[in-house]
């Protein structure tokens, strides 16, 4: 049976089986390959989306699961002409060097501040610590985040 749901805004119809990960559908079916398969077990972040607003695995998300369902991609969080806070400060503080785990990254970081408009170091550290980056760009993404959360207290 079919499955509806929305995507950066936009309707989205897939006949598929209801226990293909949405990571799949999002990058095979719909050509959103912004978000990244890593590990396939929830380990590490690549896949994260949002899906009615809360940052999810989307390896570990059955499409079953995202019927009528709202999801975000890092293709719909901002557009180039308006970025989100978190674009812009990831790109005032230079934080990617590969890019791989990068839009896991700017999702996990979009759903901390949505929740947690100012959150303190170690909330950060938690919100992210599921977030691998092979890379090391740890220090960038926490003062990333520190830009991102003052660039939206001004907004
Ligand atoms: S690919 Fe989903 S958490 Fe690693
Ligand atoms: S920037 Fe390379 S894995 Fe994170």
């Amino acid at each position: 049976m079919p499955t509806t749901f929305s995507v950066n805004g936009r309707a989205a119809t897939v006949d598929l089986p209801g226990d293909v990960p949405l990571l799949w559908v999002l990058r095979d079916a719909l050509h959103l390959t912004g978000t990244k398969y890593g590990c396939g077990v929830a380990a590490c972040g690549a896949c994260t989306v949002h899906l009615n607003g809360e940052a999810v695995r989307s390896c570990q998300v059955p499409l079953a699961d995202a019927e009528g369902a709202s999801i975000t991609t890092i293709e719909g969080l901002g557009t180039p002409e308006t970025l989100h806070a978190v674009q812009s400060a990831w790109i005032e503080a230079q934080v990617a060097q590969c890019g791989f785990c990068q839009s896991g990254q700017i999702m996990q970081a979009a759903a901390l501040l949505a929740a947690n408009p100012a959150p303190t170091e170690s909330e950060i550290d938690e919100a992210m610590s599921g977030n691998l980056c092979r890379c090391g760009t740890y220090p960038r993404i926490r003062n990333a985040i520190g830009i991102a959360a003052a660039l939206l207290s001004e907004a």
